[in-house]
């Protein structure tokens, strides 16, 4: 069927043909709950009006022009995001790993800045930054890394959710220039550090004069149930990137700065053919506008409070399950055993959800949800878990 595909990937025996709201219909009409949203993209759901509207009305203005130009949509673009997460200035390419791309390159740039030669990005085991040279070697997953080595040097690792390592790197390692660190660990299984984890890293950046950079590739755009998952806490980044959700599968990363990494980038320092274009940009203008005239961070809590909630009153007792966890509309579910079949049973009960980390199973329902279809969620993954068990 994928003779000339190179296959980097493993597809599952279905393909979608169209998409409304939280529904998808394959090419045989079967209708399919989308709980993933295509792996925390499709935010606002299929077919978004709004959405549909400006991908149509901007593509039959302008599509592209190229960064040699102003670009208008581009600059609008950029001053809401940094309305919605108080960041200064914005970049935009095309991916997450792009995003993680500029953020890398600004942390270097700005060790150099600080006359360090060979500067270090600490990051942390269990994390996943992306697929390009960089993005891979700063990722902590040997899997994502086997086989392409040599990797891109510079990076120091450290276990997520532990400060004194930190500290201890703080103390003996001088060349650290920056953290890069996701506010949750998606790809790694859900992982929801402690709170104030992100303080004290800001704390460790201001005394050590390190970029505090926080991948929200994932969690960003309302997932968390805030706008960006740093909001729970007292502090901002010096370097945000976002991706996924901000397009709502229109291809378009950020990579925002603001404080220590403001201005660091200069003319020539860095580029990308399409990044924020004029259709990019304006579909992600009309996404993030959306985000914040419906309020959607506040959904993601409330929907994600019940979901969690359900799953757990369901499941009680249920020796298969170890946990059950969320930030918003970012949940995850740790079963006992490898529980990759369940993504195929799922599939089969008409509902589309993801198992990572082997044992996860991930859940990144649309941002739009109602109660009624949140309960639906819940009904459809709990009859899937079952008949997994009794199998
Ligand atoms: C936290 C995080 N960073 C980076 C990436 C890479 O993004 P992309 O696949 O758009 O390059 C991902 C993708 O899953 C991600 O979850």
């Amino acid at each position: 069927m994928d003779n000339h595909l190179i296959p980097t990937y493993k597809p599952l025996p279905v393909s979608f043909k169209r998409g409304d709201g939280i529904y998808v219909w394959d090419n045989d009409d079967k209708k399919y709950l989308d709980a993933l949203c295509g792996i925390s993209v499709t935010s606002l759901g299929h077919n978004h009006p709004d959405v549909t509207r400006a991908i149509n009305e901007q593509a039959g203005r302008l599509l592209h022009t190229s960064n040699l130009y102003h670009i208008d949509n581009q600059s609008k673009l950029a001053d809401i995001l940094c309305e919605l997460s108080t960041m200064d200035q914005a970049f935009f390419g095309n991916s997450g790993a792009e995003a993680n791309e500029a953020a890398i390159k600004i942390a270097r740039l700005y060790g150099h800045q600080n006359n360090i030669d060979k500067p270090e990005i600490v990051v942390m085991q269990g994390s996943f930054h992306g697929r390009t040279m960089a993005t891979l070697s700063a990722t902590g997953n040997r899997k994502v890394q086997a086989g392409f080595e040599p990797l891109v040097s510079g990076f120091a690792r450290a276990p997520y959710n532990d400060i004194d390592a930190l500290k201890a790197i703080a103390k003996n390692n001088k060349n650290v220039v920056a953290i890069l660190v996701e506010p949750v660990q998606g790809e790694g299984g859900i992982k929801i550090p402690d709170t104030g984890y992100l303080s004290a890293i800001r704390k460790i950046c201001d005394e050590n004069n390190w970029l505090m950079m926080l991948d929200e590739i994932q969690t960003g755009m309302a997932r968390s149930g805030k706008m960006f998952a740093f909001q729970y806490e007292p502090i901002k980044p010096d370097v945000l990137t976002l991706a996924k959700a901000l397009g709502n599968g229109i291809p378009i990363g950020a990579c925002l700065v603001s404080g220590k990494a403001k201005n660091v980038f200069q003319p020539g320092n860095h580029g990308s053919t399409f990044g924020g274009n004029p259709f990019a940009s304006h579909v992600a203008f009309t996404v993030c506008n959306i985000m914040k005239n419906e309020h959607l961070a506040d959904n993601a809590q409330a929907r994600g409070q019940q979901l969690t909630t359900l799953l757990k009153q369901k499941l009680e007792g249920n020796k298969e399950v170890v946990e059950i966890r969320n930030l918003g509309l970012l949940i995850g579910i740790t079963l006992q055993h490898n529980c990759h079949e369940l993504v195929t049973i799922a599939l089969h009960n008409g509902l589309l959800i993801n198992v990572t980390a082997d044992n996860v199973i991930r859940l990144l329902p649309p941002l739009i949800i109602n109660e009624q279809q949140t309960i639906e969620i819940a009904d459809r993954l709990v009859k899937s878990i079952n008949q997994f068990i009794q199998k």
